[in-house]
């Protein structure tokens, strides 16, 4: 008898894996959240996650990467309705919603639709109240999140939220008690904004609680998907190619997008800018995951990328201060298409697509951080203005990566 009930409560269950209302695969998911006995929906084979189109080997990433769920906090509404209590599994419990995605799973045997289950139109539990938006006010959420400050994780903290007029925002923490990486993120949005580029995704300044009810910092975004709009890492859409190790990712990234019907211009544009205001910035993180492009989930036809999201990862945030007057240009590293940052201006092909007249920014956002902040802005401005120097010469043809001692 005994015997039974462990083997019962070890049972994999199956899921369907929706698109919206669309089964594309179903599937056994075992509590501890591994895949097993994959049947593919050949009539559906398109909303199949691009990811996962290759092989299962390659769904079986595409699901584990998905397993730290992107609203933990999720679809515990719908799952209450549904009767189920457990907590263990955040993926499974959160029926494997996302606010980026329209990707989900249906137990089998139930009937719930996507209208019932997203998180777009349904609401989750951490409806707050009214926020009002100013870029010159810091909106006051103390009373509405509570942070861990420190994590150990691989990510930083985040919150998926309801604003009263029903819109999602993320609000993003830091890691250590510095609050740098937020000040970078709205940092770059004034950036972006001073340059009129539209494809970015603002950020803005927000008071949080913190470990030990102390006020913190952290930053908030609103949702750039929604129901008719969702978003694909480049990531994902790599795992639709071969690539050799060690290959630099640009190129395979390249053909996919246009592959994916994404015009030329379309790429490189986007691309010279990024790397150019990435470059000035000193964003050491834009790795795979920190692109995306926007795909239409009912057509599945490619939108565009997905505003520039993720620049808190820059402005040295993890050099300390005495350490900063020894910053070697030469030899910053970077988690992109190839280590080294100068080197990634190779790619740029209109170099007229940032403007140097337009980046004179106000640094004072750094005096809200904690440590070591009045003696730190002086310098990284002048990091910021010698590297905007180097974008000067760049663009007056000098290809900066070929100098010795570029420092
Ligand atoms: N405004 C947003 N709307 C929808 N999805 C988002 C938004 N911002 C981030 N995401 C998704 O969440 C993921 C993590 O967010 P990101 O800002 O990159 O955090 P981290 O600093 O932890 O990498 C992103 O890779 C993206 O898929
Ligand atoms: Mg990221």
């Amino acid at each position: 008898m005994r015997k039974e009930v462990a083997l019962l409560a070890s049972e994999a269950k199956e899921y369907f894996l929706m698109h919206k209302n669309i089964r594309v695969c179903l599937m056994q998911i075992s509590d501890e959240g591994i895949l097993s006995n994959v049947r593919r929906n050949e009539a559906a084979a398109a909303h199949f996650p691009l990811g996962g189109q290759m092989n299962n080997m390659r769904f079986h990433d595409w699901w584990r990467d998905r397993a730290i769920p992107k609203s933990r906090h999720g679809a515990k509404t719908a799952l209450q309705r549904l009767g189920y209590s457990s907590t263990s599994n955040a993926l499974v419990n959160n029926l494997a919603l996302s606010l980026s995605d329209c990707y989900w799973i249906m137990p089998r045997g139930e009937s719930l639709t996507w209208e019932d289950a997203n998180l777009f139109t349904n609401d989750f539990v951490d409806t707050f109240g009214d926020i009002t938006l100013n870029r010159d006010h810091m909106i006051d959420l103390r009373k509405e999140t509570r942070f861990n400050c420190a994590t150990s994780q691989g990510e930083l903290q985040k919150k998926w939220c309801i604003a009263k007029d029903g819109r999602r925002y993320m609000i993003k923490g830091n890691y250590g008690s510095s609050y740098q990486q937020s000040l970078n993120e709205i940092f770059a949005s004034s950036l972006h904004e001073a340059q009129n580029w539209k494809q970015y995704t603002p950020y803005y300044p927000a008071k949080v609680q913190v470990d030990g009810n102390r006020e913190g910092l952290g930053c908030m975004c609103y949702d750039f998907c929604s129901e008719n709009i969702e978003s694909i890492s480049a990531w994902e859409l790599l795992q639709t190619v071969k690539t050799r190790q060690n290959e630099s990712l640009y190129y395979p990234l390249r053909d996919v997008c246009l592959k994916l019907g994404m015009s030329e211009k379309t790429f490189t544009d986007f691309m010279d800018y990024q790397i150019m205001t990435d470059y000035l910035l000193s964003n050491t993180d834009r790795h795979m995951n920190n692109i995306s492009v926007l795909r239409n989930p009912d057509t599945l036809e490619i939108l565009g990328f997905t505003p520039i999201y993720d620049s808190g990862n820059s402005m040295f945030y993890n050099v300390p201060y005495d350490q900063l007057n020894f910053v070697r240009f030469d030899s910053i590293q970077t988690h992109s298409f190839i280590e080294k940052e100068v080197r990634l201006l190779q790619y740029v092909q209109n170099r007229n697509l940032f403007d140097p007249e337009k980046a004179d920014l106000d640094f004072s956002i750094y005096k809200e951080d904690v440590t070591e902040n009045q003696i730190r802005i002086p310098k990284l401005r002048e990091l910021y203005l010698r590297k905007l120097e180097k974008l000067r010469i760049f663009q007056n043809g000098k290809d900066i990566w070929k100098t010795q001692g570029h420092r």
